[in-house]
């Protein structure tokens, strides 16, 4: 009965950076079929990443097209500028980089008034010390395990003693301040059915499939092989 109640937190996202864009709706209806609750949009502009990928219109599109889970990982300069198209276009979770961040508290208080979830990325550089005082804001963190900009990266295995740190912080916010609300740990980058077990041992619950769902032949074997990590480590 725990076990059961306890998996429902362990989750995929489905990062859509390297699908087929000119059959959208087809692959998202794919990744519902298979099951999965969250779509990961990568928002990148070219300057806080050398990549440009999708916005605000393409957004609103999917958001018109499904009910599934919208998590927006923005990474861009000055992301507080677009915080309202974003939230407007029908996104339930934004992200924004510690990096580009100068008013955490105010950017996160921000989102979480408008509604919606709110979450901090941190580069594999930054360290968690940066979010120290601005738990009580967040609904989730993202360790990026590569250096964000592109799909099909490998993942860098030094980044799991970084999970197991944010967990430590997490359950020791928990007690100190006695929120004990479930702050997720996400992990981006480089995540396939080798990475995956080690990254949840460490204390990752959300895991962010790009490359490993969308280049695959048999994308419902690997979303089995994942959950089956879930399943060993809980
Ligand atoms: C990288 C993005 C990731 C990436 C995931 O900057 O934030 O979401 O697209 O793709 P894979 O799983 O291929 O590393
Ligand atoms: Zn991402």
């Amino acid at each position: 009965m725990q076990k059961s109640k306890d998996i429902k937190r362990y989750k995929i996202a489905a990062s859509i950076l390297d699908c087929d864009f000119l059959n959208l709706g087809s692959e998202i209806k794919k990744i519902e079929n298979l099951g999965i609750e969250i779509v990961h949009l990568d928002v990148m502009d070219g300057c806080f990443v050398e990549n440009i990928s999708i916005g605000q219109p393409v957004i609103s599109g999917i958001r018109k097209f499904t009910g599934m889970f919208l998590d927006v990982h923005l990474m861009i300069k000055n992301p507080d500028r677009h915080l309202d198209s974003f939230i407007e276009c029908g996104a339930d979770l934004i992200c924004v980089h510690a990096e580009e961040c100068p008013h955490l508290a105010w950017t996160l208080s921000h989102i979480k008034k408008s509604g919606l979830k709110a979450a901090v990325a941190l580069n594999p550089s930054t360290p968690v010390s940066i979010i120290e005082n601005v738990l009580c804001y967040l609904d989730m963190v993202l360790l990026m395990t590569v250096n964000p900009g592109f799909g099909g990266q490998e993942f860098l295995g030094e980044m799991l003693v970084k999970i197991e740190k944010l967990k430590g912080m997490l359950k020791d916010y928990a007690n100190y301040s006695r929120d004990y609300r479930n702050i997720d740990i996400q992990v981006d980058g480089g995540i396939n059915p080798d990475t995956a077990a080690g990254a949840v041992k460490a204390g990752a619950n959300i895991l962010v499939l790009g490359s490993a769902i969308f280049k695959s032949d048999n994308p419902g074997e690997i979303v089995k092989k994942v959950s089956n990590c879930f399943l060993q480590t809980i």
